[in-house]
């Protein structure tokens, strides 16, 4: 019987998010209390502000959460919660409330990888197919990972400047548009034109799959000052960074062999993104992976998701662990 009850906490950045996922892989609960409101005014996240809110959140999130999954405290059998990339401060949160919890109730405690996290959202409605090629697209990151199996991950490729999410997110702000950045340039570019707003396409650096996104900003930003309108810069700097995306995501598919592209994390949400990635990887008899829509952007299903894997894979954290804002090279 496949039953255990993974509770799943998450507090890496600006949302407070709590879920609890069965060892089947049904989901039973998934709470996501969002930040956006009280960053809005400062064009980004200010981390004490965060922490602080996490702090106030976190209890009621996951009482929330038990609710929608009909569970008690006493049916948890397992948490797991993020430890690394993220704010120091908030991490903290998560990590010390979910330490507390799993202390107090004996059941055993996982520390996660946030952005692997991001690629094991692709599984909370698909099995795994190792070795997966998943490209992690988010606020803090973009990186190739190279799923090699539950607790095996290589990295390929990564941003060697800004993230793609954080790209977007400078990109709206010139424009006028709010905080954050990828829906509101989503929602104007629909109504641009890129041929009016020209863009230079970053070449690939020699023997690498990295990635970089501060020159496109830069120049989607020259545009504005010169005076274009903003949705055909918008529309400009969606195409070019999937001509980014896919350049660096094709060559890793031809490398590794793999079948299918995971394509994860908040920017891929991007619904321009996920129809031109579909189209692409068609045409070359390969198939586009991505996890469900409401779970693209920060939540705790992924890190219960892959929680679950590493337990089950025979892994479980020490009490002493800390919060890793940094974690470098990869540690899943
Ligand atoms: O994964 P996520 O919630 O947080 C991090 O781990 O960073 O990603 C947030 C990022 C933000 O930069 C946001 O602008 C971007 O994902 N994003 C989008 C879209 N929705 C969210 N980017 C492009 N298009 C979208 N529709
Ligand atoms: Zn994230």
């Amino acid at each position: 019987m496949k039953d255990l009850l993974c509770l799943g906490v998450e507090t890496s950045c600006d949302e407070t998010a709590a879920a609890v996922l069965r060892q089947d892989g049904h989901l039973l609960g998934s709470v996501v209390a969002s930040q956006i409101d009280l960053h809005e005014a400062f064009g980004g996240v200010v981390p004490e502000v965060a922490a602080r809110r996490h702090l106030e959140r976190i209890g009621p999130v996951v009482r929330e959460a038990l609710e929608q999954a009909g569970a008690d405290y006493g049916d948890i059998g397992l948490v797991a919660v993020t430890r690394g990339p993220g704010l120091a401060g908030a991490l903290m949160v998560g990590l010390s409330w979910a330490k507390a919890f799993a202390f107090a109730r004996h059941v055993p405690l996982i520390g996660v990888n946030h952005v692997v996290a991001h690629a094991h959202a692709a599984y909370l409605e698909a099995e795994p197919s190792y070795p997966d090629l998943a490209l992690v697209a988010s606020g803090g990151h973009t990186d190739l990972l190279l799923l090699e199996g539950p607790t095996k991950v290589r990295v390929l490729g990564r941003s060697r400047d800004d993230a793609a999410g954080e790209s977007f997110d400078k990109v709206a702000r010139s424009l006028g548009l709010g905080y954050p950045g990828g829906p509101a340039i989503e929602r104007i570019a629909g109504g641009g034109d890129p041929a009016r707003a020209p863009l230079p396409r970053v070449g690939m650096f020699q023997g690498s799959l990295d990635f970089s996104f501060s020159g496109l900003k830069t120049a989607a930003q020259a545009l504005r000052r010169q005076g274009l309108a903003p949705e055909d810069i918008a529309a400009a700097f969606q195409a070019a960074v999937f001509d980014q995306l896919w350049e660096r995501a094709a060559l890793a598919l031809r490398q590794t062999g793999c079948s299918r592209l995971i394509f994860a994390g908040g920017v891929s949400a991007n619904g321009y993104l996920r129809r031109r990635l579909d189209t692409a990887l068609r045409r070359e008899g390969r198939s586009l992976l991505v996890p469900p829509m409401d779970h693209t952007t920060d939540n705790a299903a992924m890190i219960a998701r892959l929680g679950l894997t590493m337990y089950e894979a025979g892994l479980e954290s020490a009490w002493d662990m800390g919060a890793e804002p940094v974690i470098h090279p990869f540690k899943p």
